[in-house]
């Protein structure tokens, strides 16, 4: 009865949210999202989902059961499906040639291997994941080594979602991007990847191109991106230097219809899983090429937000009398951005280990990323806690570290007055009111602009 069958290996924050959502939109497609990892599959099968993500659960539960199905049997969800998305993380190689820039492709090889030894019938296979240029080039080999006459064709579809985001991307995304071989083959299967989010996404909206275009645009794009946080980050430094205020500059600048008002946001610096692996990979794939000029271009986006980072602790403890030992710190948000759980590359990681180096006593409150700052910070020791209050109680500072909405409302007045004196605020995502929080006796620290002192 289902028009189409369809595969996606990998759970993860991709792989989950985009199947549940073609499954929503697509009543007559089946489709079947598999994953080795059985503790995850088991998550998606219940409503305590095993990422956070807002309206996420509406769509898994529209569709899940109807024509949505979770599974461990990868083998089985490859045989029955003629489209397969392959969505397996890609990290950064942490070994042999390439260490600490290449990406890391031995999961989606994996796939690729079991993909082929899996499959009797024909199979439209979708790069979803994250790769380097040309790796279409590689998978068409590996698929087409058995030379048994069935047929691989290789599409590249990567996913633009931004975490916290992503069932509203996910519903009206900026665009969809579909990358194929121009060859007869290679063109129909294009076409029935377009027939798939032609179901809820506007035609001008989907955007084809050949599959080297398509892989290589989504470096690019986040490289962009990343580009330009670094951009108005090292902005930051130079207003706190001549009393400009980032936010002002950010604001004129931005207006600029040619540069637009997004992704100005001075902040911490970037985290999350992809930036600083997608630079890394992009700067890799050029120094391949004997691109070296443009190489060193893009990694400095990547030295620029390490820069901040350490900028930032730096500061702290400057402020702080240039001593932090046994001094109770409060960072208010663990995860890399609001609105998830996700705390991979998170700034927070970095300026924790930092100030416990300092031997300061760290506190790390997070509405929803706590589980994930234990396992990334297992065996130090930090104190926990829910409540941001608690978390303030008895500590000569607090940091802001993720822009969690909430944080904006508490109530200052009470914090302050739980507070050692002096007490002092540094506000690494410039999300609070910072006049008026000096007014109530804090010693705030914004980004980018200049200190309010009491002293
Ligand atoms: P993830 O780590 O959350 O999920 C990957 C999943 O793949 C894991 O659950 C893992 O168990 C599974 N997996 C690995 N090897 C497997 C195998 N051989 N068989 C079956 N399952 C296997 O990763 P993610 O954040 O979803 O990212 C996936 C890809 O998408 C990456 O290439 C990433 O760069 C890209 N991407 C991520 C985002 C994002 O916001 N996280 C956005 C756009 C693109
Ligand atoms: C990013 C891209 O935005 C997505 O398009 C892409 O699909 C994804 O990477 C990916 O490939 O994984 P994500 O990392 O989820 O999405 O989140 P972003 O909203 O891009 O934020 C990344 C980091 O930049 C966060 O730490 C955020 O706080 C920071 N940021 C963002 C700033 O410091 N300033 C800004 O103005 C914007």
């Amino acid at each position: 009865m289902f028009t189409k069958r369809i595969a996606c290996i990998g759970a993860g924050y991709v792989g989950g949210p985009t199947m549940a959502m073609i499954a929503m939109k697509c009543p007559q497609y089946k489709v079947i999202v598999a994953d080795l990892n059985k503790a995850r599959i088991d998550a998606w099968q219940t409503d305590s989902l095993p990422i956070y993500e807002p309206g996420l659960l509406d769509v898994v539960q529209a569709a899940r059961g109807r024509n949505l199905f979770f599974t461990t049997d990868i083998a089985g969800a490859i045989r029955e499906a003629e489209i397969i998305f392959v969505s397996v993380n890609t990290p950064t190689k942490t070994f042999g040639e390439g260490a600490g820039r290449a990406a890391d492709l031995q999961y989606w090889e994996k796939v690729a291997r079991e993909i082929l030894r899996e499959s009797t019938s024909p199979k439209i296979v979708i790069e979803k994941s994250t790769l380097p240029v040309k790796t279409a080039q590689t998978m068409e080999t590996i698929l087409n080594a058995k030379g048994d006459g069935v047929h691989f064709e290789v599409i590249s579809n990567p996913e633009f979602l931004a975490e916290g985001t992503a069932v509203k991307d996910l519903l009206e995304p900026d665009r969809v991007l579909i990358g194929s071989r121009e060859t007869p083959e290679g063109l129909k299967a294009r076409q029935e990847i377009v027939d798939i989010y032609a179901n809820w996404v506007p035609a001008e909206r989907i955007v084809t191109s050949n599959v080297w275009s398509a892989e290589l645009s989504k470096l690019v794009a986040n490289a962009f991106l990343a580009q330009r946080i670094s951009s108005i980050n090292s902005i930051s430094a130079l207003c706190e230097k001549t009393e400009a205020n980032v936010r002002e500059v950010a604001h004129a600048v931005g207006m600029d219809s040619r540069v637009g008002s997004r992704f100005l946001n001075a902040s911490v610096g970037f985290g999350g899983s992809c930036f600083k692996k997608d630079i890394l990979n992009l700067v890799y794939i050029c120094e391949s090429y004997g691109l070296h000029e443009v190489a060193r271009y893009w990694e400095s986006v990547i030295t620029m937000n390490e820069y901040q980072e350490q900028r930032f602790v730096r500061a702290m403890i400057r402020a702080m009398f240039n001593t932090i030992v046994d001094k109770r710190i409060a960072l208010f948000g663990f995860s890399f951005k609001a609105d998830t759980s996700d705390t991979r590359e998170s700034p927070a990681i970095f300026v924790a280990r930092k100030l416990m180096e300092e031997r300061a006593r760290v506190v790390i409150t997070d509405p929803k990323a706590i589980e994930n700052a234990r396992h990334d910070l297992e065996g130090a020791p930090v104190e926990y806690a829910e409540d941001p209050y608690q978390a303030a109680r008895g500590a000569h500072a607090v940091a802001i570290m993720t822009e969690w909405e909430e944080y904006r409302t508490l109530d200052w007045g009470k914090i302050y007055g739980s507070m050692e004196k002096p007490a002092f605020l540094f506000d690494g995502r410039n999300i609070l009111d910072h006049k008026g929080l000096y007014e109530l006796g804090f010693n705030v620290y914004p980004l980018g602009s200049p200190a309010y002192r009491h002293f």
